[in-house]
């Protein structure tokens, strides 16, 4: 699908003055690198090109169960980030052992595909083991959290693009004035318990960019709203504190329909780049669940929003990363998380089921080689 077919079903970029314009030497060496000189580029490489990362979240049981899916991700992704390896209930089989393998081998894969690792997450009220909720307490969550980073960031320190070191810790429905989620860590520890992270994480890795991982701040509605004023009000305080926080994390799990490039949203995302943090898009996917049966409409429909969603984002120069989380419909997290009513299989990601790129592919493709970049 062409950039003008992509205009034509509605997603005009209003506003956004794209042009193109990309350093010479990088599109020379991508292309070289893909094979021969003026090859399609792969996406990692459109973007290199832009000074972008371009990457996606997958697991190491479907990178061994599926050779052609473990060469697409070598060949399109720049970086990779472990979809649960490098998450406590991986990691933590008992309360007095870590369980590296799985990480250690996801390592490997990055970097003997010269792609970047990045690490998710160290501190969530989910993926927790079993054995959690009966040893963790009020009295020893501090010791528990901060040995847990310290000893994991600790393993990977040097070798790590970045680290989540937070995720998903404002839920405004907890009705907290300060828009914090009730979790067993702010429950236990108390709100401190974020920079307490942040801090431990930065003492093990001084060379991560370490980042606040956050969903739902991308649509144009009221909760949309609520949550990106506290979630800008923690950075805010955090930067006060001189907390080494450095980048926000947005996830941008999408719906075909989602309007994200939306007033409020523009004003938030220059608001978190004056602060002076980077911005990632780490999850990124788009659901297709409320869009027609139809392959073809359903995969333009979610090409457009890949397209305009990409081109939105790319506009501020403080976002340097791109990361889907998945990139072949066939393992998407959406088909158990979140299935269409009618049962059809979900198209979410830039590869089908069989591998084949989709016409999300060339929108992500396009969004990247049109990036201006300052
Ligand atoms: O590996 C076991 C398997 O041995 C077992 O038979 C099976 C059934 O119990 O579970 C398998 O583990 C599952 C794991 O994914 C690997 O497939 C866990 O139950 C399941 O809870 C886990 O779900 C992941 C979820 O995070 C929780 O860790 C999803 O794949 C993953 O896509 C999702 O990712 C989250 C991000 O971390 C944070 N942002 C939202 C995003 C989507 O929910």
């Amino acid at each position: 699908m062409t950039r003008r077919e992509m205009l034509a079903i509605g997603v005009g970029l209003t506003g956004l003055a794209v042009s193109r314009s990309w350093r010479r030497s990088m599109v020379v060496a991508a292309a070289t690198r893909t094979g021969a000189p003026g090859a399609g580029l792969s996406l990692r490489d459109a973007a290199f090109a832009n000074g972008i990362t371009f990457g996606s979240a997958v697991p190491k049981e479907q990178l061994l169960a599926n050779p052609s899916f473990a060469t697409i991700v070598g060949q399109q992704c720049g970086i990779l980030t472990p979809e649960v390896e490098l998450k406590w209930k991986a990691l933590r089989p008992s309360p007095d052992r870590y369980d590296f393998a799985a990480g250690e081998w996801l390592l490997n894969f990055a970097h003997s595909h010269e792609m970047m690792f990045r690490g998710h997450t160290l501190v969530w009220e989910q993926a927790l083991p079993n054995w959690f909720g009966s040893v963790v307490t009020a009295q020893n969550a501090n010791k528990m959290m901060t040995d847990h980073i310290f000893t994991v960031a600790r393993r990977y320190a040097g070798k790590m693009h970045s680290w989540d070191v937070v995720n998903e810790a404002v839920q405004i429905e907890d009705g907290r004035p300060d828009g914090l989620k009730n979790t067993p860590w702010l429950r236990m520890i108390g709100p401190g318990y974020i920079e307490t992270a942040f801090h431990a994480a930065h003492e093990a890795d001084p060379h991560a960019t370490l980042v606040y991982n956050e969903n739902w701040i991308e649509p144009d509605d009221a909760a949309a709203d609520k949550k990106r004023k506290a979630v800008l009000a923690l950075l805010t305080g955090l930067k006060r504190n001189n907390v080494p926080v450095h980048a926000l994390g947005i996830q941008s799990h999408l719906f075909a329909e989602t309007n994200a490039c939306n007033a409020s949203y523009q004003r938030f995302l220059q608001q978190v780049s004056d602060l002076g943090l980077s911005i990632m898009i780490t999850e990124l996917d788009i659901r297709d669940k409320n869009a027609p049966a139809g392959i073809a409409t359903r995969d333009r429909l979610i090409a457009g929003q890949y397209y305009k969603y990409l081109s939105f984002m790319l506009l501020f120069p403080a976002v340097k990363t791109i990361i889907t989380w998945g990139l072949s419909d066939r393992y998407t997290w959406i088909t158990t998380h979140d299935p269409r009513p009618d049962g059809i299989a979900v198209r979410p990601l830039p590869y089908d089921a069989e591998m084949n790129q989709k016409p999300a592919w060339q929108a992500i493709q396009n969004a990247l080689q049109e990036a201006r970049r300052r």
